[in-house]
C-alpha cells in the first residue's frame, strides 16, 4: 500500500457530522457558506454514522450521503469517507451478542460507547463488510472522495473464546511446538509449564499477570489482530476494484498497539494530536507533539496527514483550556512543518448534545463566523493556501532515534530497577531535545527499521534488543555511523530472556564495555556526573544524574564522566568507543536536559550532520526543513509567547509565510523560507 497522494495543496479541514442535523437544512447550508470562508477543501465524514447508514439490518439509506458529498464537491471541498466500524448500531449488539467486547475477566460488556467490539467475532467482520461495500459502490469512485478513511482510533482489546483461540492459533504458528514456547516463555518457573497450546490463556488478573512473555505476545496479538480486521475492512472496500488509497487515524503517545506494523497496510499515516497548551511551557510541550509528529513520519518515511486537532479547548482532558490567541496558528504549522500535508480538526461543527458536545470546534453552538476561534480558523486556512506548494514535498533526516514500542511494553512489564516510572519517554525526550535544539530534523524509529541512511543514530534504554537487532547496529557503526546509547539497554530478547554472558548484548566490542550492575534511585535522590580533564568530547560541566545509574567496566572505552558520589563514585559515567569506522557513545545513567544539550552538540558536529545550527537553538525556537526536487522550505517557529531574537541568516530565501524583521520571531510565529537546493 503506498499510493502517492497529489492533491496540489495543503488539506484543510476536518471531522464533519452531517448526521447530526440532517432535519436542519439550514445549518447544513450554512455550513458550506462558512468551510468555504475558511478556506476548507476537505472533511472528513462517516464516522460514526451507522446507525443513520443502516438503520435496520439490511435496509441501507446511503443517499443522504450522496447528497452532502455531492454538494461539498459542488462547492470545492473534498471528503475523506469513513467506514463506521468504531461503533456499531443496537440492532446490531442486540441480536449478535458475540459483536460485544469481554474484558479480561471474561465478562461480555453491554451495548454502548466506542471501540466495543470484538475484532475476531466473524458477524462483525460480516456485517463492517457489507456496509463497507455498500458504500465503495455508491460512493467510492464519487470524483469528490479523494481518500478511506478506515474505521475511527482502532484501540483496545477483546477476551471472547473467539480471540482467545485466535491468540492460540497464534501463538502455534510462531512457536510451533509448545516446548519451544516453554523454552522461550522461561515457563519452568513458578511451575508453568504448558503441554498444549489449548491450555494457554490470554494474560488476566485473575489469572497470569506476570508471565512477561505471555503479555509482550498478547500486546503483539492484539497489534495483528487490529491489523487483520482493518485488512478486512479494506478488502470490503476495494472489492469492486476501488483502488483510492486508505488512512486510519493513529493516536498520540498510543500504547496498546506497535503502530510502525501499519507502515504496510496503509497508504498514507494520519493521526489524532491533542496537545495541553499552556499546561506547562508551551516550548516543551511543543517538542513532546514534535516528536509525535516525527514519529509518525517515520512510520512511512513520507509526509503523513494532521486527521484530527482541536481548534479551541477538548471536553475530555482534565482541564478545558482555551488555547491563547495565535496557539492554534502555531501548533497547526508545527504539524506541516515536520511532514503533514494536512491540518484537520476535530470538529467542523460542535455537536448539540451527547458525550462531546463542549469539545471545541470551528462552527460552535452560537453559530457564527464571528468567534475567535472561526477567524483564526479562518487566517491558518489563508497562510496553508499560501504554502500549498509544500504539499507532497519530504523530509530527510540524517539523525535518528530508536523508540520502539514493544521494547517499551517489555520495560514497563517486566520487574526491574525501578517500578514506580523508568523515564523511558522522558529519556528519549531528552535526546530528541538535543537534536531540535541544534535545528534538525530527527526520524522516530522503531528496532525494525533500517539504520544504513542515518549518519547519527541514538538509542535510549533499549533493554530489549528485538530480533537482528545489534546486528544491525554492528554494522552501522562499523560503516562510520555516530551510535548514542544509554543504561538499561540490550538486557533481554524479544521473549523478555535475559541474554547470559554480559550485556548490552552483542554490542560490548562495539561500545568497548559491560554493564555490572543497575542501581535504581528513590525518587528525589540524584548523583552526578563530572567531567574527566581534556576528554574528546569537549564535556567541561558536572550534571545532575537520578531514577537510574548503571555501573560499568570498560574495556577499550575512552571515559569522558564519572560519577561525582556513593560508592561508585569515580566509575565511569560516560565513555566513547572507536569501533571500526565508526563510533559508540554509552550515557550509563539518566542525566539532565543540558548533558544532552552539550554532548548532542558534539556528536552532531563530528557525525557531520547536513544543515546544524552552529550551537543550540533559543528555547521554543524549532526549525523543520522539508524539500521538493527543486526547493528546500524551511519552517522556523517561536512557540514562545513573546517574540525571540533569532539569527537565521543561514536558512534565509523567499519568505513564503511570517515576517522576521530586526532579526526577530514574534510569539507562536513561523517564518516558510524557500530555497532553491
Ligand atoms: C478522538 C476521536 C474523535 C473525537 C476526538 C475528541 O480523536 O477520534 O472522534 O472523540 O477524539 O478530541
Ligand atoms: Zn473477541
Amino acid at each position: 500500500m503506498n499510493k502517492q497522494l497529489e492533491y496540489g495543496k495543503l488539506l484543510y479541514g476536518g471531522d464533519y457530522n452531517p448526521e447530526q442535523w440532517l432535519d436542519r437544512p439550514d445549518i447544513l447550508e450554512k455550513d458550506i457558506i462558512y468551510m468555504k470562508e475558511a478556506h476548507i477543501n476537505v472533511v472528513s465524514v462517516g464516522i460514526f454514522s451507522w446507525a443513520v447508514l443502516e438503520p435496520r439490518e439490511g435496509e441501507f439509506q446511503l443517499e443522504w450521503l450522496a447528497k452532502i458529498i455531492d454538494n461539498l464537491y459542488k462547492n470545492g471541498i473534498y471528503t475523506i469517507l469513513a467506514t463506521p466500524s468504531g461503533a456499531r448500531p443496537k440492532w446490531l449488539a442486540d441480536k449478535y451478542p458475540e459483536v460485544l467486547r469481554v474484558d479480561e475477566t471474561g465478562h461480555r460488556n453491554f451495548f454502548g460507547f466506542r471501540h466495543n467490539h470484538c475484532y475476531t467475532s466473524p458477524v462483525y467482520r460480516k456485517k463492517v463488510s457489507k456496509i463497507n461495500e455498500q458504500l465503495s459502490n455508491r460512493l467510492g469512485e464519487h470524483p469528490g472522495v479523494i481518500m478511506w478513511h478506515i474505521s475511527n482510533e482502532y484501540g483496545g482489546e477483546c477476551y471472547c473464546p473467539l480471540c482467545q483461540e485466535e491468540f492460540r492459533s497464534w501463538l502455534r504458528k510462531k512457536y510451533r511446538t509448545i516446548e519451544e514456547l516453554n523454552a522461550r516463555w522461561c515457563t519452568t518457573f513458578w511451575s508453568h509449564t504448558y503441554q498444549s497450546f489449548e491450555q494457554i490463556e490470554a494474560p488476566s488478573h485473575r489469572g497470569e499477570p506476570l508471565m512477561h512473555a505471555l503479555n509482550l505476545d498478547w500486546h503483539r496479538f492484539v497489534t495483528d489482530r487490529t491489523i487483520d480486521f482493518a485488512k478486512a475492512e479494506i478488502a470490503a472496500i476495494h472489492a469492486n476494484g476501488n483502488t483510492k488509497p486508505v488512512t486510519t487515524n493513529l493516536m498520540y503517545n498510543y500504547n496498546g498497539m506497535n503502530y510502525s506494523k501499519w507502515k504496510d497496510i496503509l497508504d498514507v499515516i494520519s493521526w489524532d494530536n491533542y496537545p495541553t497548551w499552556h499546561k506547562g511551557p508551551e516550548a516543551v510541550t511543543a517538542m513532546d507533539g514534535g516528536m509525535e509528529h516525527d514519529k509518525m513520519r517515520s512510520i512511512k518515511k513520507k509526509p503523513f496527514l494532521l486527521m484530527e486537532s482541536c481548534p479551541s479547548a477538548t471536553s475530555w482532558q482534565s482541564i478545558s483550556k482555551l488555547k491563547k490567541p495565535g496557539m492554534l496558528y502555531a501548533a497547526s504549522m508545527q504539524a506541516i512543518a515536520h511532514g503533514s500535508d494536512s491540518v484537520q480538526y476535530f470538529q467542523i461543527r460542535q455537536s448539540r448534545g451527547a458525550a462531546e458536545k463542549f469539545h471545541g470546534a470551528v462552527i460552535d453552538h452560537y453559530g457564527g463566523d464571528d468567534s475567535r476561534v472561526f477567524q483564526e480558523v479562518m487566517e491558518i486556512g489563508k497562510d496553508l493556501e499560501q504554502i500549498k506548494e509544500v504539499q507532497g514535498s519530504t523530509t530527510i533526516s540524517e539523525a535518528a532515534i530508536v523508540y520502539d514500542t514493544e521494547n517499551r511494553w517489555a520495560m514497563e512489564d517486566a520487574d526491574g530497577p525501578r517500578n514506580k516510572n523508568l523515564y523511558y519517554r522522558e529519556c528519549v525526550q531528552k535526546s530528541y531535545i538535543g537534536l531540535k535544539r541544534m535545528g534538525l530534523n530527527v526520524d522516530v524509529i522503531g528496532m525494525e527499521s533500517d539504520l544504513s541512511s542515518y549518519k547519527l543514530v541514538i538509542a535510549p534504554m533499549n533493554y530489549m534488543y528485538r530480533d537482528g537487532y545489534e546486528a544491525r547496529v554492528k554494522e552501522f557503526v562499523a560503516d562510520g555511523g555516530t551510535y548514542m546509547t544509554t543504561y538499561w539497554s540490550g538486557v533481554v530478547d524479544e521473549c523478555d530472556r535475559c541474554f547470559l554472558g554480559g550485556t548490552p548484548f552483542g554490542l560490548m566490542d562495539v561500545l568497548g564495555l559491560r554493564s555490572k550492575e543497575i542501581d535504581g534511585l528513590y525518587d528525589g535522590e540524584y548523583n552526578t556526573i563530572c567531567p574527566v580533564p581534556n576528554n574528546t568530547a569537549g564535556l567541561k560541566e558536572s550534571y545532575r544524574v537520578e531514577h537510574l545509574c548503571e555501573l560499568i567496566d570498560v574495556s577499550t572505552a575512552e571515559i569522558l564522566m564519572t560519577y561525582g558520589s556513593d560508592f561508585y563514585q569515580g566509575t565511569p559515567a560516560l565513555t566513547c568507543n572507536s569501533y571500526k569506522n565508526g563510533k559508540a557513545y554509552f550515557v550509563a545513567a539518566d542525566a539532565e536536559q543540558d548533558l544532552y544539550l552539550h554532548l548532542l552538540q558534539e556528536l552532531v558536529k563530528k557525525a557531520k550532520i547536513s544543515n546544524a545550527a552552529s550551537e543550540p537553538l533559543p528555547e521554543g525556537i524549532e526549525i523543520s526543513i522539508r524539500q521538493s526536487e527543486a526547493y528546500r522550505y524551511i519552517f522556523v517557529e517561536n512557540f514562545n509567547q513573546q517574540a525571540v531574537e533569532v539569527d537565521l541568516s543561514a536558512y534565509q530565501g523567499t519568505i513564503l509565510v511570517g515576517t522576521y524583521e530586526e532579526n526577530t520571531i514574534k510569539e507562536n510565529g513561523c517564518i516558510v523560507f524557500k530555497q532553491k537546493r
